[in-house]
Order: structure tokens, then sequence, then C-alpha cells
């Protein structure tokens, strides 16, 4: 690989087409840090909204460490994996009484939360350390401008790709000079995000059109490899509504089921099964589970019953929503759709 004539060529094209995102507008290590945080759970454009919710309500490091952690959960809900947002708060607190960021991947990665992507696109991006990031998009695009089939889940071909991304963040300018690692590596995200992309490559506004080896091979849809698909299971899941007299319905972190775990979901039962059930509400479908859902109503009176309720909710965040905040808070159709089969108009308690 002439990591050098890469760099060349995918600098000027960045430069050029980067999209104007909020984290991009200074080199703010806190900025970059929750950006990179919130893009390991979902895309760029459902990330923006809560990125400029979150910042303006704790712009800078100190804020969020002296933030209440129902705070900090109030606005990661609806981001789901509620861990990330608690070692978020946990380095926040970290790094403000050390007084400022470490600078470095190595030192970032001592820190809750921070593995071997957030510590080097923390240290790349804010602080120009010349180490590479390898996410999904830089996985595919590195597989084929240099036509590599890797099993690049496995820690040996991940490691030769981060060595390539490392190759690509360390590249010199005609001049001698160093490139900006900074650019080098969001260049390569942007490039998988925007043109090089899973389906339908759009080669031709490509700045290595000419150097990469997969087209030349006619091997660009099997690269990269796709990682064998785990079998899929069978679940039945049993949730239970919670009710309130004032229309407010009991949320929790998932503890229970093996599916979005760490997000906001009902309380209930989740049990593997050996095959598909006959009667269900409704099915639905996350990763490789298959999931046949048969919803129940709590009893009203349940609902007035503190001493049950805490120890159903022990240690899992509970949180009454409203209806109108539960699109915002449970993103997923799957959870919602539980309350849709029941009568909630109906004031009948079970
Ligand atoms: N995905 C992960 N990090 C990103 C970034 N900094 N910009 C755009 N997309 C990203």
């Amino acid at each position: 690989m002439n990591a050098n004539l890469l760099a060349k060529k995918l600098l000027p094209w960045y430069r050029e087409v980067k999209r104007p995102l909020p984290w991009r507008v200074n080199r703010d290590p806190y900025r970059i840090w929750v950006s990179e945080v919130m893009l390991q759970q979902t895309t760029v454009t459902a990330v923006i909204p809560y990125f400029e919710k979150f910042i303006q309500k704790f712009p800078g490091v100190n804020a969020l460490a002296n933030a209440r952690e129902d705070e900090v959960m109030e606005y990661w809900a609806g981001l789901g994996y509620y861990s990330r947002a608690r070692s978020l708060h946990a380095s926040a607190k970290k790094i403000s009484s050390l007084g400022d960021f470490p600078k470095s991947h190595v030192e970032l990665l001592e820190l809750p939360g921070f593995g071997p992507y957030t510590a080097r696109s923390v240290a790349s991006l804010a602080f120009g350390e010349r180490v590479g990031v390898v996410d999904g998009n830089v996985i595919r695009v590195l597989c084929r401008v240099l036509d590599l089939d890797l099993e690049w889940w496995k820690t040996k071909d991940r490691n030769y790709l981060q060595s390539a991304a490392d190759r690509l963040a360390q590249a010199i300018d005609e001049e001698g000079v160093s490139v900006d690692p900074s650019d080098i590596n969001q260049g390569l995200m942007e490039l998988g995000a925007t043109v090089c992309t899973v389906q339908s490559p759009t080669c031709l506004l490509c700045p290595w059109l000419k150097n990469c080896r997969a087209r030349k091979n006619d091997t660009i849809l099997q690269r990269p490899r796709s990682k064998p698909r785990r079998e899929s299971e069978i679940w039945a899941w049993q949730p239970e509504i919670y009710l309130r007299r004032d229309r407010k319905i009991l949320l929790i972190e998932n503890n229970y089921a093996p599916f979005l775990r760490g997000h906001l979901i009902w309380p209930g039962k989740a049990v593997r099964l050996k095959k598909k059930p006959k009667h269900f509400h409704y099915k639905g479908g996350v990763t490789h589970h298959e999931i046949y859902v048969t919803v129940t109503r709590a009893p009203v009176k349940s609902t007035e019953r503190p001493d049950q309720l805490a120890a159903l909710t022990k240690d899992l965040k509970p949180q009454w929503v409203s209806q109108s905040e539960m699109k915002t808070k449970v993103p997923s159709s799957l959870i919602r759709k539980a309350i849709e089969v029941l009568d909630l108009d109906e004031n009948a308690s079970t």
C-alpha cells in the first residue's frame, strides 16, 4: 500500500466534501468524545438532535461530571446502551478531577468506556495523535481499496487493518510534512459513509478510483467478507404494562431479555423456545432473535404498591413515561407496539 499517495488523494477530497457536522466545528475533545460514543450506536442523522440537546445541557466535561446520573440518563434516553452513558459520566468525573483530558490513546484507554476505537478517535481527532481508527466504514473502504479477503472480525485480521489505518494516519506529504491524522481518519469514515457504501458504491466519485484493487479485480461487492451469521433463536417475550392513574407507563432498563439489552423496556419475562409458539400478539426480529410477543396488563392496584414496584425495579432505573414521550424514549417499534395491542383508554383494572 502506498500510504502517502492514498493520503494525498484522500485529503483534498475530504476537505471539499465533508459534511458540516456539529462535532466538526472545532477540536474540542469533549464534543468529539460525546459524538463518537453516540455514533457507536446509531447513524449520523439520528445522532445530531441528541448531540445538540446533550451539549446544550452539559456543555463541557465539568458540567457532565457535576450532573446527576438521572439527568444524564434523561438526555441519553432513546439512544440505548445506557451502560455507555454511565461510563461517559464516570469518565467525565475522572477527567474533571485530573483537570484535563489525557491526550494519548494509551492514557485514554485507562478511562471507563474507552475501548480501542473511542480512545484512538479522540486522540487523533482532538489531539492529532498519529493513530488510525477502525470502524465498520473503515473496514469496508480498506478491504476494497486493498482488495483484502479478511476475516475482519478476528483479532489477527483486525490487527492487520489497524496497522493499515495507522500507516495512513502516519503518511507524509510531498514536502515531508506529516498529514493531519484527524482528516485522514474522518476522510476514511466519510468515504465509507457517502461513496464506498455497502450496496451501491458510487465509484466515479471516489478519490481512489484508480487505486482501488477491488474495482480492478471486480470484487467490490465481495469486500468486505460477510461475517458468518449466528443461528437464529426463537424467544417468547411477555412484557407487562404497568399503567398508572396519571396515564404514565413504567419502563425499566432491560436486564432480562437478550435482545435490546440495556434499552428501556417494559418489565416482563423472556423465555427461549425450541419451536414457534401458536399464540401471540405480534412478532418481531432483533439481530438473530425471532421474538413472539404476548402482552399483559399489570393490575392498576399493583402500580400503587411501592414495595412491590421497588422489588421489580431494583437497580433498573425505573422511569414513568407519558405516551407523548414514548417515541423519543423508546425508538424500537418492537417495544412500543406492546402498548398498541392493549386498549389503554379503557379504565378497567384486570
Ligand atoms: N462515525 C463515527 N465517527 C464519525 C465522525 N467523526 N464523523 C462522521 N461519522 C462518524
